[in-house]
Formats: C-alpha cells, structure tokens, sequence
C-alpha cells in the first residue's frame, strides 16, 4: 500500500493528506488550500516556505531558488517538496480576500483545434470532459503524450466563461519535448490528452478598477494577457482603462492584430493596442522596438497604474527594469515567465525570483 504523509499548514492549522510522491503544493491546491506559487516547476522561489516539523526532499528545485543555506534554514519549495514524514510548515498565505480559488483538478481533454496563427506558434484548443473554473490569466499543466508523465504548463487564452473548451497559444522551442517533439510534430485534432489545473496567481486583479493598467506580452506571453483583456471588456469585469503592446521579431511573429484592433474599435474609451515589431521596419499600424522601450515611449510616469508582464525570463527582465524606470513599484507589477526546461538546466535565474 502507498504511504500517505500528513501536512499541517500553519497559520491555518488545515491538515493536507499527501500521496506518495506527491508534491505538497500539488496536494494543498488539490484539497482547496491556497498556497502561493506561480510556476510549479522550482524556479521562481514564490512557494518558499519554513518546514517547522519534519523531513521533505526538495526533489528538483533549482539550487538558484532554493539555496544551500536555506536549505539549512530549514526551508523549501512547495512545489518540489515530497514529504519523508508528517509535516508541519509555515506559509505566506495572504491571499487576496477578491480572489477566487479553484482547486485543482484533473480533466480528459480532446483537440478540437490545432491551427498555425504566426511564425512557429499554433493555436491549440482542447474541449474538456467537463467544465473548469479559472481565474483570467491562469494556467494549466498537460501530459505530453508519448512520455513518462512529463507535463507542460501552458496559459489559457480564453476568458473563464468559456469554461468547457481552454485555448493555448504555444510557440515551438527547437529540441522541446512536448513542442517540436509532440504538437508541432504529430499531434492532431481528434487526440485525447490529460491536463489538470487551474494553476498560477498572475490573475487580472479586477478589484483594482480604479487604476489603470498596462500590459507587456512577448510572443506568446500574449496568451494570458488575452484572457485579462477578454475577461474585462467583452464580460464587462474590469472597467478601467487596459493599454495592451504585444511584441515579436516581425509582423509574421505576432497573431490577433486584426482581433484586437477590433477591440479597440469597440471600446475606445478602455482600450488601447499597440503591436510592436523589433526586428523589421515597422509597417503602418505597428510600432517599431521592444514592446518595453515603446512604452517607455508613451509613458514617462507610471504612478497610480498596475503593470502586467508575460513572456520569456529576459523580455520579463527587461519589462521590469522599464515598469520601474517609469516609477512604479514591484508591489504593482504582476508577471509571468515562460521559464522552460533548458532555461532551468542552463542555471538561469528568473527574474521574478522572490527572496
Ligand atoms: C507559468 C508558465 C506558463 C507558460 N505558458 C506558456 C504559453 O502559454 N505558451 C507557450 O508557448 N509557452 C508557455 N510556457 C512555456 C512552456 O511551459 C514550455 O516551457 C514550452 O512550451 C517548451 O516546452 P517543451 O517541452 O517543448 O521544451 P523543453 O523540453 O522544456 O525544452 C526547452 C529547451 O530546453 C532544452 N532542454 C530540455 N531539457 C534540457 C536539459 N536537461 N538540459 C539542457 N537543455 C535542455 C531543449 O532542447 C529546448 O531547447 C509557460 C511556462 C510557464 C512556467
Ligand atoms: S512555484 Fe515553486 S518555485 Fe515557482
């Protein structure tokens, strides 16, 4: 018989039964405990915790999130650690009284869509056995068919109401597992894939309308960015002002100009779009640099706004230097960064890393 551990989650005091070799946050999230992280690979240091009682293995988090002498200290992450003992630990979990939480799930999906949408990027639509409940701007974790339970977490693109089918935007990574060697390669419409979530705490914070928001997204960071924007103006959940600047090499590199320019027809007063090219002259209608130095263009101060940020680890970085360039304050930027395996192999740091 497989053994289970009992976590205790302080301050709560819940307890959380935990299967063998299963991660703690996994099983938190599972039975409706909110634990903070963000991208449940051991990375970006959000799920660090005090383990007041008790042995875990801190399974594969990277030596940069987690340090030899925090390891001493007695600390771990949640999303790597598999308890040896019943534990007790000690949790951040200052969670946003408007945020809505939904446990984790596991669903059977079929692809009903898998179609080219830019250079190396495809659109990916899977219809759920049954119906999610998400966050905008959350993501979720899918088995990539083929291998020995290797997952991949990839950010809905839909807003929360359409909650039976999930879009993913994926851009291909030569030499990835599951993108060159699965969805670019054989997948197709019609194949059965597990998938679990919702995962993630890069939420559109739609009970912050009084301050306006800008929005960064590299590639397909633009994915969960798209949900937010969906979410608020199409379901009317968010009534302040969005500017969107969404970045590739070229126009060929960049998707849904047409349907966001549609958007910005229709709600003038709230929305704002600006699709950037850095490696071509910009054609009429694009703006030409990083989608971070067109901003700064536009802005010269950023007080009072939030900042949202998504794409890879250096378009993140650099999209933080100029948020805070521009006088805003971490406190008011929210990222998300596609941090993939190699970035992780490599030693590279996030930038979001918390300390
Ligand atoms: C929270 C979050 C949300 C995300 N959302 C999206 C999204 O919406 N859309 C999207 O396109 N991506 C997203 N990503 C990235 C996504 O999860 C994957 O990292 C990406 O799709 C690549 O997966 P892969 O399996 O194809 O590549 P991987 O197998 O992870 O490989 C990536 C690269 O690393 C190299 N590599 C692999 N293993 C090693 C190793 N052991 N040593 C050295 N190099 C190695 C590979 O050759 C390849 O070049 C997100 C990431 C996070 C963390
Ligand atoms: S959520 Fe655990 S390190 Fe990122």
């Amino acid at each position: 018989m497989s053994e289970t551990y009992t976590v205790t989650v302080e301050p709560l005091g819940r307890e959380v039964e935990v299967a063998e070799g299963q991660t703690i946050l996994e099983a938190c999230l599972r039975a409706g405990v909110w634990l903070p992280h963000s991208c449940t690979h051991g990375t970006c240091a959000t799920c660090k915790v005090e383990v007041l009682d008790g042995d875990v293995d801190h399974g594969e988090a990277s030596s940069f999130a987690l340090m030899d002498f925090e390891r001493e200290e007695g600390k771990t992450l949640t999303c790597c650690a598999r308890p040896q003992t019943d534990v007790t630990i000690e949790a951040d979990v200052d969670v946003d009284e408007e945020l809505e939480v939904f446990p984790v799930q596991d669903f059977t999906g079929t692809i009903v869509e898998l179609t080219d949408i830019a250079n190396d990027i495809k659109r990916l639509r899977i219809e759920l056995d049954r119906e999610i409940g998400f966050n905008a701007g959350q993501y979720m974790k899918v088995q990539v068919p083929g291998t020995d339970g290797i997952d991949r977490t990839w950010s809905m693109a839909n807003p929360p109401t359409e909650n039976r089918v999930v879009e993913f935007q994926v851009r291909n990574v030569p030499g990835g597992v599951a993108t060159d060697g699965w969805l670019f390669k054989d997948a197709a419409v019609g194949d059965s894939l597990q998938l679990s979530g919702p995962y993630g705490r890069f939420v559109l914070r739609t009970w912050e309308e009084e301050r306006p928001i800008i929005m960064l997204g590299g590639g397909t960071g633009l994915a969960p960015l798209a949900s937010m924007v969906k979410h608020a103006l199409i379901n009317e959940e968010y009534d302040g002002h969005i500017t969107l600047y969404a970045g590739g090499r070229t126009k060929n590199d960049l998707y849904d100009v047409d349907f966001f320019r549609q958007l910005e027809q229709e709600y003038p007063d709230q929305f704002a779009f600006h699709p950037c090219v850095s490696a071509e002259e910009p054609e009429e209608g694009y703006r030409g640099g990083y989608v971070s130095t067109v901003m700064e263009q536009d802005f010269d101060k950023l007080t009072g706004y939030q900042g949202y940020m998504c794409g890879s680890p250096a378009m993140v970085e650099g999209c933080l230097k100029s948020f805070m360039s521009r006088r805003l304050f971490p406190r008011d930027i929210f990222g998300e960064d596609f941090f993939n395996e190699g970035d992780k192999q490599n030693g590279l740091s996030s930038p979001l890393i918390k300390r």
